[in-house]
């Protein structure tokens, strides 16, 4: 049996936690965070995200071998093995601001864990840092006297929000890097066999600690990239008459591309790719590689670009004024089944419509309360609706934001009945079927796709 705490309680601690917690019910495992409500809200019924599948992995284990806890000090003191699981946001301040990681909170865990530790730890990063950042925590937990063994070990987070538990119990691999000295190895062999509960072994590999760390930024890099290459030809499908579905699927259909990640959109949002990516750059220019932090700098471009290009198209397809205007936005969340509304191009487009002094209302079946923090002081000039259809009515324009499966399933006759005419739709997306919706009257205009407009009568 063995300890496993978990200090932060995030998106990723939470979910990994618990998913470990019900493959090794011989373990203990223990999950804390400074934030005392979000803990009130994991020991609750009413978890403090939504996540499809994970109240019943939680429940399935809560208050058996799976504990949320404020008492980070005591726990860090009972544990053997110890993931770190805080955000690593981008730095806001001083030098590198706006690419580099903010580490703060990742350097007080490291001196939080050598000031209450007494026996020998395993420290496992789970957050996504920078390369080389195990060096800086290594040094951070052998700076006192006492010089007790602590081995610092690799295992970057693949999930994505949305399908995490799914992602969790069969992941398409597990990266676990350590030191190549015994004890490196030994530390490596213990995280190793908690994966190995349930997952294939020739699926958890392992590597030197460096390339672990960066393999992590590299995998988000490359998956934004995709997206920000299909949204590049978007825009010239827009001015060709190409249909981007056709292309993703004619493109993706050979097997050295393969057809995922091609779903071109109003843009790629999360609190991850932006960030990891800016990183990345961050790097790159610090070891003195200008060019590929300029490369990828593109991608991250490339998808303020998309964003700023789909509320320009509703601007102009709406006479070039929507002051005054309702438009109802479908969708606040950064994707689907998810109420995470971090670097929401949703809320990007909202916020530009709101600055034009439209009439925003804002429905989304789970991120509505999210939304509402993250806007701000924008958020007193938007309506929030639960129900589609409420927001809909007298509307001018809708805005699919977010694939909700729901958005697709409505009833668009009787949503054209209740809005202003010329009703507009607007596919960030591509979820809808454009033809119908034309033949319902919509003039609708979709990403990467030739508009669909009624003739002025
Ligand atoms: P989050 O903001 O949801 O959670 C982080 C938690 O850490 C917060 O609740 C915060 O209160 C807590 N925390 C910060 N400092 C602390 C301290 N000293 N003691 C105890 N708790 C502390 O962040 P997240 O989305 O879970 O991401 C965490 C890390 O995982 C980031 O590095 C992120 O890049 C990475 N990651 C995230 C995802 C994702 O889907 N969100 C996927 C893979 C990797
Ligand atoms: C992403 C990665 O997929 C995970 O592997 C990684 O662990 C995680 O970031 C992280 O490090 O945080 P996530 O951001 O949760 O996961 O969700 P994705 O499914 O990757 O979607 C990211 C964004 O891209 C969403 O806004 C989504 O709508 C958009 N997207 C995705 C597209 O616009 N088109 C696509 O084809 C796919």
């Amino acid at each position: 049996m063995a300890n496993i705490l978990c200090i932060g309680a995030g998106y990723v601690g939470g979910p990994t936690m618990a998913v470990i917690a019900q493959k090794c019910p011989e373990h203990r495992v223990v999950v804390v965070d400074i934030d005392g409500t979000k803990i009130t809200a994991w020991q609750s019924d009413r978890l403090p995200i939504y996540e499809p599948g994970l109240k019943e992995v939680v429940l399935s284990c809560r208050d058996k071998n799976l504990f949320f806890s404020p008492e980070v000090e005591r726990h860090i003191a009972e544990a053997d093995i110890i993931f770190v699981s805080v955000n690593t946001p981008t730095k806001t301040f001083g030098q590198g601001a706006g690419k580099a990681a903010d580490l703060q909170y990742w350097e007080k865990t490291a001196r939080l864990i050598l000031q209450h530790s007494r026996t020998p730890k395993i420290v496992v990063e789970k957050s996504t840092l920078p390369v080389r950042t195990a060096e800086a925590m290594e040094q951070i937990l052998h700076s006192d006297d006492r010089d007790l063994p602590f081995d610092v070990v690799s295992n970057p987070e693949f999930l994505s929000e949305g399908t995490a538990i799914r992602n969790m119990e069969n992941p398409d691999r597990v990266l676990i890097g350590a030191r190549d000295t015994p004890s490196g190895r030994r530390a490596m062999q213990a995280i190793v066999d908690i994966y190995a509960h349930w997952v294939p072994r020739e699926r958890i590999i392992t590597t030197n600690l460096w390339s672990s760390e960066l393999s992590k930024l590299v995998a988000n890099a490359f998956l934004a990239q995709r997206i920000s290459s299909i949204n590049s030809i978007s825009a010239l499908c827009e001015k060709t008459e190409a249909d981007i579905q056709e292309i993703a699927h004619a493109i993706g259909l050979d097997s050295r591309i393969g057809p995922r990640f091609l779903n071109a959109s109003v843009g790629f949002g999360g609190s991850c790719f932006k960030k990891d990516i800016l990183n990345l750059v961050y790097l790159c220019e610090h070891y003195g590689l200008p060019e590929v932090a300029r490369y990828w700098e593109q991608v991250v471009r490339m998808n303020e670009y998309q964003q700023a290009r789909f509320h320009s198209c509703i601007l102009s397809s709406m006479f070039n004024t929507v002051a005054g205007k309702r438009i109802a936005l479908f969708g606040g969340a950064f994707k689907a089944n998810t109420s995470d509304t971090r670097e929401s191009p949703a809320l990007n487009v909202c916020r530009a419509l709101v600055e034009e002094r439209a009439e925003v209302v804002l429905t989304d079946p789970y991120a509505l309360d999210n939304a509402r923090i993250d806007l701000g002081e924008d958020a007193r000039r938007v309506t929030f609706e639960p129900d589609p259809y409420a927001a809909a009515v007298n509307a001018h324009a809708i805005a699919i934001l977010t694939e909700w499966p729901l958005f697709v399933d409505l009833d668009y006759e009787a949503i054209y009945r209740s809005m202003a005419k010329p009703a507009f739709i607007f596919d960030g997306r591509n979820i809808l079927d454009h033809r119908s919706l034309f033949s319902i009257g919509f003039n609708v205009q979709a990403i990467g796709k030739p508009p669909l407009i009624h003739p002025a009568r």
